[in-house]
């Protein structure tokens, strides 16, 4: 069964009667452009098929009450006593979102939910904005806001932002409400203009390996935060209101202005990055082999590690083995410290290359991957 099937059955065991609709939202994996999302940069993530399911029934009062099938429990809270910080756990993903379009000046209703989702958790693949999503528009349709999908987007990065409490850009939560199949959606996260970028794969013998390396993610909160709070900080050291309008020409000369070599190294990151993302997409616009955008990829990856220190060991032990196993390019996708790995391979070679991060992980002693395309 899909989440949606699983959580429209289970809604009359939990709540009795029926659900009066069913909503979804997916994961996402970013192609590339990785934290320049919160500095006005670009990026270009795709949406998964993989996602988040509610099924929902509005109350008369105001009330949210969910049973996730997902985390397992049930739990609720009246959206007047939702706060920054309040609820903490899963709740918050629903409940902020209720919060953020009450403070945007909608009246929305409380909600009965069950709530399914088969994004694995944790793993970089934005599974709490896919649960965000999904209940921005029940409630959009609940309540007959008729909001459009980028409003949507930013209650539910408020969600995020001020409830949960993860400063974050916005990229997750546009890639989950305007993705389209066979489509990258290329971001810019200042102007918010969006254009779908045809991703050509099958048609190139190729495919999108994404292996989950399972690996831990240790201080990841407080890491996100620290790499955002140095690029505000480099941008004001370098006169900008964001690092998007660092050029990538002349940047050496920019950088050795700065006098500390970590903060250095973070803005050189996100410059090269949003170069990197245009590159890309060029690439992609011009009818071009995709193959020879995996050197982009890969480049990407190297700069998460050495100059944003946000990957760890199995990231960075399965980045090795795909390319030694003949991957055209891979990278790290999502916030970093674990995650994902996203690979760019011949479609036949899938196998071969997973096996080789899998016997390279056995051989580091780290636990099992395991991936999907
Ligand atoms: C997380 C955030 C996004 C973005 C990425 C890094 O997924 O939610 O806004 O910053 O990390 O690119």
């Amino acid at each position: 069964m899909t989440p949606v099937e699983r959580a429209r059955t289970a809604f009359a065991e939990v709540f009795g009667g029926a659900p009066q609709g069913c909503w979804w939202a997916p994961g996402r994996v970013n192609l590339i452009g990785e934290h320049t999302d919160y500095q006005g940069g670009f990026v270009l993530p795709l949406a998964l098929p993989q996602g988040a399911a509610v099924a929902a029934r509005a109350r008369s009062d105001r009330v949210l009450r969910v049973h996730s099938l997902h985390a397992g429990g049930t739990a609720e809270i009246d959206l007047d006593d939702v706060a920054p910080g309040t609820p903490e756990g899963w709740l918050g993903y629903l409940a902020g979102v209720g919060w953020a379009l009450t403070q945007a000046g909608h009246r929305v209703p409380g909600l009965d939910v069950v709530l399914d989702s088969d994004v694995p958790i944790g793993a970089g693949l934005s599974s709490s904005a896919a649960i965000e999503c999904a209940v921005a528009v029940a409630w959009d349709d609940l309540a007959g806001l008729g909001l459009d999908r980028d409003a949507l987007a930013a209650a539910a990065r408020r969600a995020e932002n001020d409830v949960v409490g993860a400063p974050t850009g916005v990229m997750d939560q546009m890639a989950s409400l305007h993705g389209q199949e066979g489509s990258l959606m290329f971001l810019d996260t200042r102007s918010m203009d969006i254009e779908q970028v045809p991703l050509e794969l099958a048609e190139h013998g190729l495919a999108l390996l994404v292996i989950d390396t399972r690996a831990p993610h240790a201080l990841v909160d407080g890491e996100y935060a620290e790499r955002h709070a140095s690029c505000a900080r480099g941008a004001q050291l370098l006169g900008v209101s964001e690092l998007r309008d660092v050029p990538v020409e002349g940047l050496t000369d920019r950088l050795a202005t700065l006098e500390d070599d970590l903060l250095r190294r973070r803005v050189r990151h996100v410059v090269t990055e949003n170069d990197r993302v245009m590159r890309l997409v060029g690439v992609l616009r011009s009818g071009a082999d995709p193959r020879s955008a995996g050197t982009l990829m890969t480049a990407s990856h190297v700069s998460m590690r050495d100059d944003f220190e946000i990957t760890v060991p199995q990231v960075d032990a399965a980045v090795d083995a795909v390319l030694a196993a003949g991957a055209h390019g891979a990278r790290m996708t999502g916030g970093g410290f674990g995650g994902c790995v996203l690979a760019l391979v011949e479609a036949g070679s899938a196998g071969a290359v997973f096996n080789a991060v899998a016997g390279a992980y056995e051989e580091a002693g780290f636990d099992p991957p395991t991936s999907f395309i």
